[in-house]
């Protein structure tokens, strides 16, 4: 089997209404075993961290951010502090998601300031590769995950490196019902590790968890769990339904 432990992440977005929360987490809590080889974690909207981080105290659940700022405190009305997050206790940080692409203007710039933003506070970036061709129309698909790759990890050192994870979400695939291919998904993963390896060496880059999301479902999941570079899924729609999210955490066993 893979030396990395997979990670099952639910990303709520601004899904789930205030009184889902609780019934959502009283389904899915008691159904997590303790001492699991499988990582699991719900990104949920700032909103609702402080309640979720009292409610898995407990649980092996993990708490994820969908956001940060780049500043760790200012005045920046209307974001949200890398350094709160952490000191509330956020593992990690969804970092340059494709929906903060395109509707929130984010940047190859931004996403690698969060991302330093994060480190530098503890926290855990996932790093988000979208290969949305519009923002480069000049490069191919594959270069498009790779330059955003590299521009997110700049100024990474090694040390650091080994607390990122990388999220290949392709934007085709999000919300459309048309997930990647496994062997496609493979590919990308493949990719990103050779990318990781030149900049970083072999060793760290093994250790490094690849996260596939766009359209999982407990039917295409299984494919995933199975590729050599798929270390995990990160999932949208199907995850608001906390049964699916279970079979999910199941499949990924
Ligand atoms: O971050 C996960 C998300 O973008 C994928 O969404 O609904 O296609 O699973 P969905």
């Amino acid at each position: 089997g893979k030396l990395r432990r997979p990670f099952v992440l639910a990303n709520w977005k601004i899904n789930m209404a205030p009184d889902e929360v609780g019934p959502y987490l009283q389904t899915v809590l008691p159904a997590l075993a303790d001492e699991s080889r499988v990582e699991v974690g719900i990104a949920a909207q700032d909103l609702y961290l402080g309640q979720m981080l009292a409610a898995t105290q407990a649980s092996p659940l993990t708490i994820v951010g969908e956001n940060t700022h780049w500043e760790d405190q200012g005045a920046f009305t209307g974001e949200t502090s890398p350094k709160a997050l952490a000191q509330m206790g956020v593992e990690y940080v969804l970092i340059g998601h494709f929906e903060r692409r395109k509707f929130f203007n984010e940047t190859d710039e931004t996403v690698n300031l969060k991302t330093l933003a994060a480190l530098r506070n503890g926290l855990k970036p996932i790093v988000d590769l979208d290969e949305d061709l519009s923002a480069y129309s000049h490069l191919a698909p594959d270069q498009v995950i790779l330059s955003q790759l590299e521009a997110a990890l700049r100024g990474v050192t090694a040390d650091q490196l080994a607390e990122i994870t990388v999220a290949y979400e392709p934007t085709w695939a999000i919300g459309s019902g048309e997930a990647a291919s496994a062997d496609q998904a493979q590919e990308a993963a493949a990719l990103i590790r050779q990318s990781l390896t030149n900049l970083y060496g072999q060793d760290l880059a093994q250790k490094i968890r690849i996260l596939y999301g766009g359209s999982v479902t407990p039917d295409n999941a299984p494919a995933f769990f199975c590729q050599k570079d798929i270390d995990g899924i990160l999932v949208g729609k199907a995850a608001l339904d906390p049964h699916k999210f279970l079979k999910l955490v199941n499949q990924a066993q």
